[in-house]
């Protein structure tokens, strides 16, 4: 591994198998922010490797470290900073631009492939619910790869509403409404008023998939977000929705992503007859 690969002779040898296998790049050719988990074990030679990744992308100017899992309503890490530098960045993935400070708002690049895949499922003129809506990829992707009538977007974080607002602005998308608010409170104006909800929020969906599925007319479809053991990945989150509604029926299902060792982040696709 190329991160490896730099440190050897840096970092000891009974230490190389400590080195992080990967990190996250948010940004682009203008900048880029480095997110990298580094094991206690390398403490001392933390600078070092925060080094290492700079020499392997030029783009990167800021390095930080995780320290622990995301935190609190907005879903945060704490960072330490490793070495110092911008960390708002225009973020470019499949040919649209995300602005985020990942310091200040939730966002994850390793969520590109399942924005895709939700936007490819969106039909012509559908009315698109989009709750724990940080920043917006999701909308972004389904603006530009689908014909949607309209998306609205809600979002508590103050940080969150105001790069989804920028967002809509750079990507030059007219037809989507962001909503600064606590979807407790937001939700309930939308009862039955959208064809598709998107229900990002992996920890604690469930506790919001009755309101959701109350925002869609009949016929319409909840994309729940879940998290599920690896040797048997929908168990959970389908029997949330059994439990919810039991009249629903299962259209769809994917493993988004490695969530912790041994936990995934699923989706499940709900649909409302
Ligand atoms: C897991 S993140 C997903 C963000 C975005 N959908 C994405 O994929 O990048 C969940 C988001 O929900 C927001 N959030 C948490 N509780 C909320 C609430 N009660 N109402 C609205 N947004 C909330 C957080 O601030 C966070 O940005």
């Amino acid at each position: 591994m190329a991160l490896k690969r730099r440190l050897q002779g840096v970092v000891p040898p009974e230490l190389l198998d400590k080195v992080p296998t990967s990190f996250e790049v948010v940004g682009s050719r203008g900048g880029a922010v480095a997110i990298v988990e580094i094991p206690p074990e390398l403490e001392q030679y933390k600078h070092k490797v925060a080094e290492a990744i700079v020499g392997m992308n030029k783009h990167v100017k800021a390095v930080l470290r995780k320290m622990g899992g995301r935190t609190g309503d907005y879903r945060l890490y704490n960072f330490e900073v490793l070495i110092e530098g911008p960390t708002e960045v225009l973020h470019r993935e499949h040919g649209y631009y995300i602005k985020v400070d990942p310091t200040k708002v939730y966002f994850s690049s390793r969520d590109q492939t399942d924005r895709l895949d939700v936007a490819r499922r969106v039909g012509e003129g559908e009315r698109v619910l989009y709750l724990f809506a940080g920043v917006a990829p999701y909308a972004i992707a389904i603006a530009k790869f689908a014909k949607p009538r309209l998306i609205v977007a809600v979002e508590l974080n103050p940080w969150g509403f105001r790069y989804m607002v920028e967002n809509f602005r750079i990507n030059k998308i007219r037809n989507a409404v962001a909503v600064h608010g606590d979807v407790a409170e937001v939700g309930p104006l939308f009862r039955k008023k959208f064809d598709r909800v998107i229900l990002t929020l992996p920890l604690g969906a469930y506790r919001y998939l009755p309101l959701a599925l109350d925002c869609l007319e009949k016929g319409g479809v909840v994309h729940f977000y879940h998290t599920g053991k690896a040797e048997d990945p929908y168990r959970e989150a389908e029997e949330i929705v059994r439990g919810v509604c039991p009249d629903c029926q299962i259209v769809g299902r994917r493993v988004v992503r490695d969530y912790a060792p041994g936990v995934y982040k699923v989706r499940v696709d709900v649909y409302k007859r």
